[in-house]
């Protein structure tokens, strides 16, 4: 995979910090409605907890998948004696074949290379008449408090030369209606597409655990940059977005942390 992000090197601590990701996911998991007996994938499983959220609703086969090998090692584990399969994959490359009556995919979308051949996959994993649920942040100004902190590196002298040069590994799209024709051009009958302005009320420091769960698997990582970036760069960069969090805060101390996020519901016929 050309744009891997390095997830490997955070799974053990992005479990408790990934509050957004958590309650996005209970609402999906809403969304998917798993029935007893049902065969569930999660795709981009991460650790597992959301994955062993669903082994409390069926007695079916649960299987979690991830690309990165150190977020599978953790999530066996965490969840491994649950029951539940965990597969080391990218997900445009399942080794599924109409195995699946639901798919479940979890602020991970965005970060596919190619986001139609991963859903041709999750078409072969399903069987007929199974069903994929998705929620993952949208729009280019996917947090706005994140995007405004961010840019404080394009004006701080320490940090300019080198974020210039930052290259985003995402793909976001601006609404709903685009996240629906994604889905049914690789041949699924969409239910629903929906996208929300979800908003977390926090201290500057839980805004920022919650940049590290995901947001700065690209912002301070180097593998996102063209050239090399100095050493103290990403220190000096975490520092400065501490800051601009902090300032964002109003006089209780806490901030109102933003998301936009699209949630979709899609069947194969
Ligand atoms: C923000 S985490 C979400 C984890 C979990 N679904 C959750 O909601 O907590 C994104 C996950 O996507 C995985 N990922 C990114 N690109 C992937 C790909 N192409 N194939 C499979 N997994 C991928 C990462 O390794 C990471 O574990």
């Amino acid at each position: 995979m050309n744009n891997m992000p390095d997830f490997s090197q955070m799974a053990a601590s992005y479990q408790q910090r990934a509050v957004v990701q958590q309650s996005a996911g209970e609402t999906l998991l809403e969304m998917l409605d798993i029935r007893p007996g049902e065969d569930v994938l999660d795709l981009a499983c991460g650790p597992g907890a959301l994955t062993a959220r669903m082994r409390e609703r069926t007695d079916g086969r649960v299987v979690g998948c991830d690309a990165a090998a150190g977020m599978i090692a953790e999530a066996r584990s965490r969840h491994g004696s649950a029951g539940i399969e965990f597969v080391a994959s990218d997900a445009a490359r399942l080794p599924f074949m109409a195995e699946f009556d639901a798919i479940y995919c979890n602020s991970a979308f965005q970060w596919f290379d190619d986001p139609a051949s991963v859903l041709t996959a999750c078409l072969d994993a399903l069987r007929a008449g199974g069903r994929m649920a998705m929620q993952a942040p949208a729009k280019k100004e996917f947090c706005p408090n994140f995007v405004a902190a961010v840019g404080d590196l394009h004006r701080h002298e320490d940090t300019r030369e080198a974020f210039a040069r930052f290259r985003s590994p995402w793909r976001f799209l601006e609404n709903a209606e685009n996240y629906a024709r994604l889905f049914a051009d690789a041949g699924f009958t969409v239910a629903e597409s929906r996208m929300e302005a979800v908003v977390n009320r926090c201290s500057a420091q839980q805004a920022m655990e919650i940049f590290l769960s995901g947001a700065a698997v690209a912002y301070l990582n180097p593998h996102h940059y063209r050239g090399d970036v100095p050493a103290d760069f990403f220190s000096r960069a975490a520092q400065i977005v501490a800051a601009a969090l902090e300032r964002q805060c109003g006089s209780d101390g806490m901030v109102e942390l933003t998301f936009h996020r699209v949630f979709v519901l899609a069947h194969k016929k």
